[in-house]
């Protein structure tokens, strides 16, 4: 039993064949699957998902790339789609990303501040995305010390992971575990509780090995549930077993 707790079936690269994979999942073990937003129109369609498939839930939210366009009347257009839809079950996802800084970062931090508040005033867990921008990121959400949530695909040092533990965040790993160079992610993996660390695919993004480069899903998940019980010198099933409650306990399910 895993939990892919960030993956875009929504993404335009399943187009082809997204029923097909969502229906395979079963067979692969995957029984939960949070399928995050990046802006209003993916947001809509996680929504759609979630109300498609019983064992898949939703976020909604607008990435950092998308935070030139995060308004009153975009939390307005969210907020209902939180209140309407049982099955939406974080805010996100949200952040900042300065290795691309597609948007500028004063805009890119309004926008985090915003969903923050959201979240705060909806009482739901954040997904954030969050590149480069350690100092800023780690500033706005001491802001909000009664939001928590996940960092996803978590790419800072040991010592910031264990800060954010301490303020209730779950730490998310993707492939990037399973890559021969993720010498940083796997001293992540090994010094910070088991009981705050959640799996994710972010596909169709992040393939794990042996599958690096190649279109990533779900059913890709038990790599990085192997690799982390090797780092942790745990039975692999424990290791699926407790990563799967941590995300039920992240989001609430
Ligand atoms: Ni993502």
């Amino acid at each position: 039993m895993l939990f892919d707790t960030h993956a875009h079936m929504d993404d335009a690269a399943f187009d082809a064949d997204r029923h097909e994979i969502i229906a395979a999942l079963a067979q692969a073990d995957i029984s939960l699957l949070m399928n995050p937003g990046c802006d209003l129109p993916t947001s809509r369609n996680a929504v759609a998902l979630s109300n498609q498939y019983d064992f898949i839930y939703a976020a909604v939210g607008s990435h950092p790339d998308a935070a030139n366009l995060v308004n009153e009347e975009l939390m307005e257009t969210y907020r209902g789609l939180c209140q309407n839809n049982p099955k939406v079950k974080a805010i996100g996802e949200i952040g900042l990303d300065y290795h691309y800084e597609d948007v500028p970062r004063e805009i890119q931090q309004r926008a985090f501040r915003m969903q923050m508040q959201l979240a705060r005033e909806l009482c739901l867990p954040v997904i954030i995305h969050e590149r480069d921008a350690h100092e800023d990121g780690m500033a706005i959400v001491s802001e909000f010390p009664d939001v928590s949530g996940v960092f996803h695909c978590y790419c800072g040092s040991a010592e910031m992971a264990n800060i954010l533990v301490d303020k209730g965040y779950y730490i998310g790993f993707t492939g990037v575990l399973t890559f021969k160079n993720a010498r940083k992610a796997v001293e992540v993996a090994s010094s910070i509780p088991l009981e705050r660390i959640v799996l994710e695919t972010d596909c169709p993004y992040m393939s794990p090995e042996p599958f690096r480069g190649k279109r990533n899903d779900p059913s890709r998940l038990y790599r990085m549930a192997e690799r982390l019980a090797e780092i942790r010198g745990l039975p692999v099933e424990e290791v699926q077993r407790i990563t799967t409650e941590n995300g039920k306990r992240l989001y609430r399910i």
